[in-house]
């Protein structure tokens, strides 16, 4: 398989491809599938879930898949409220803010609390020719969600948190590490082949700030994932700054957005592991010669890593025609082929 090969360093027949968010709202026929209901019932019901999955795959002709659900699931499986509010984010309602919030965050049985996402990913078992992508939240990427209440531009209540009150702090990201690893072991023995760690928004802080508040707890996420021998991909935006920490953290494979070129990127991760990126999402609104030069370009500054998944720099924008995500994807696969 083209996509693990590829995480692994290994050679490849071309060089795989998939999208974030590649199962979602540019799509037709997943809005036709979502009417009423919400995101967290359709995350929720197995079947749904799975033909979600699915949709991706069967258009565009992706290397992997992956698993229909979101990073604050395992959260509300933990008894969290929390709703994901269309064009915000996840929003929770009574924010955390003291020691005492930490019993909120009870451990997660995954067996129970994720059954229905078990389920999902035992029924793609059977159907998928690709890989599956499982993936879970970063620690500090999901504390910024329970501390600010919601989505945020500046991440200012949890900045002050986590200076303020170190060691509460600590004992958060802890726990959140604990819940992000049980739910990766939990997708893993269900079927998923490779695993990626969503700490989208870790580019808010400084390199000191990432060493000292947040990296600890993902390294303990993906060290606890070291025994089960599938590729580990580390992702975030705006962490141009931070690539070689986020790949020290135990990374097989290093997300990079678009605001650093994958030879340059591929300089600051060091040598041995694979990148992922990097076409930036904005420009596959932009007419098909331009995301096809786009698209070469990022090949190019991709042609001397020792493994690349061609990706989006950050996930696919709901106004994207999906026409043009499946001409980058054969492009990326006849300019590579070999
Ligand atoms: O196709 C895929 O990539 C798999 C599905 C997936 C979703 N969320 C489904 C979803 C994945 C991998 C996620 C991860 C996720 N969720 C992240 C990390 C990735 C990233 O974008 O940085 C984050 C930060 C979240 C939290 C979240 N959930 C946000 C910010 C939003 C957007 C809110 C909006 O409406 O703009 C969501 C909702 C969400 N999760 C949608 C989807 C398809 C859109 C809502 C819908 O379809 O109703």
């Amino acid at each position: 398989m083209r996509f693990l090969a590829a995480c692994r360093c290994q050679p490849v027949d071309a060089t795989p491809v998939w999208f974030m968010r590649q199962a979602g709202r540019s799509l037709p026929e997943y809005r036709a599938l979502r009417q009423g209901g919400s995101i967290l019932e359709a995350i929720a019901d197995p079947e749904t879930a799975a033909e979600i999955t699915l949709q991706p795959v069967r258009r565009y002709g992706v290397d992997a898949a992956i698993l229909f659900s979101d990073i604050v699931v395992p959260l509300v499986a933990v008894g969290l409220e929390i709703d994901i509010v269309p064009g915000r984010g996840p929003v929770l309602g009574e924010p955390f803010s003291r020691p005492a919030d930490l019993d909120r965050l009870r451990p997660l049985e995954p067996g129970e609390d994720l059954a229905h996402v078990l389920e999902t990913i035992r029924l793609l078992s059977g159907e998928l020719s690709v890989p599956l992508i499982g993936f879970a939240g970063a620690p500090f990427t999901l504390a910024s969600y329970l501390v600010e209440g919601g989505p945020s531009r500046t991440f200012a209540r949890t900045k002050v948190l986590m200076h303020a009150e170190p060691a509460l702090f600590a004992e958060l990201l802890s726990r959140l590490a604990d819940i992000s690893l049980a739910a990766l072991r939990a997708q893993v023995g269900a079927g998923a082949a490779a695993v990626q760690l969503f700490d989208s928004w870790a580019g808010a802080l400084s390199r000191a700030e990432y060493e000292r508040f947040a990296l600890p707890a993902s390294r303990r996420v993906l060290e606890g994932l070291a025994d089960l021998d599938v590729p580990r991909i580390h992702f975030g935006v705006g962490t141009g700054e931070l690539l070689d920490l986020m790949a020290a953290a135990g990374a097989d494979v290093v997300g990079v957005d678009w605001r650093v070129a994958l030879d340059e990127a591929g300089r600051r991760v060091g040598a041995g592991r694979a990148l992922q990126g990097n076409l930036d999402p904005a420009l596959c609104l932009a007419t098909p010669p331009v995301v096809e030069e786009a698209a070469r370009q990022v090949l190019k500054e991709a042609s001397g890593l020792p493994g690349h998944v061609f990706n989006l720099g950050h996930g696919v924008l709901p106004e994207t025609d999906p026409g043009v995500l499946a001409a980058v994807v054969d492009l990326v696969h006849e300019e590579t082929a070999r």
